[in-house]
């Protein structure tokens, strides 16, 4: 179902003019060493802010991903966006967060843009409530439980340099490290073959 609805949205977005002000950013892949970067605080809200975060968006609806953090282009600020509605019409900003309160636990399998095709299950907080700032640097509260929480938790680990993989033994992790590496093989030699 849900790849289904990305489909649609995918096709009406390449039907839709594109804004010449948005661009599609890098993906930074796991093992790369910069996603193991602590971000710093956002401290100036301005047009070139704004700009990355409508770069952000485009990478991620593109990918299709539901979450990105600034860390995953290269960008160590404390800066997330994503959108887990199943129309990809409800964008959210999320800038300096903090989770000030969680309850209860929920696994979900997670994967991430960063660690592409591979899925794993995860525990995290059922419930968080988070304090953060929007894009004009306004405070914001977030009270998010169910996939939208997963969602926050695992894009916040990005911001201080963490992986869903972290979260998997060391032998699970080589095994994925290994399997990203050959997946880069083979697209290497279509692409050298093309
Ligand atoms: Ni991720």
């Amino acid at each position: 179902m849900l790849a289904v609805d990305l489909k649609i949205y995918r096709n009406s977005a390449l039907r839709a003019s594109p804004d010449p002000l948005m661009a599609l950013r890098e993906i930074v892949e796991f093992p790369d060493p910069r996603l193991r970067t602590k971000a710093r605080p956002v401290t100036v809200f301005d047009a070139q802010l704004t700009q990355l975060i409508a770069d952000m968006f485009e990478t991620m609806y593109e990918a299709p991903g539901i979450g990105l953090a600034a860390t995953q282009v290269d960008f160590h600020q404390q800066l997330l966006v994503l959108d887990v509605s199943e129309e990809k019409n409800a964008p959210m900003v999320i800038i300096n967060p903090r989770i000030v309160d969680s309850k209860g636990s929920q696994v979900y399998q997670e994967g991430c843009l960063s660690v592409p095709g591979i899925f794993a299950d995860v525990e995290r907080a059922e419930s968080v409530r988070v304090e953060a700032q929007d894009i004009d640097g306004k405070p914001l509260v977030i009270e998010a439980d169910g996939l939208l929480a997963v969602c926050i938790q695992h894009e916040m680990d990005h911001l201080v340099g963490k992986l869903f993989v972290d979260y998997l033994s060391p032998l699970k992790r080589e095994l994925v490290r290994k399997k990203l590496a050959k997946q880069r093989r083979n697209a290497d030699s279509v692409a050298a073959s093309a």
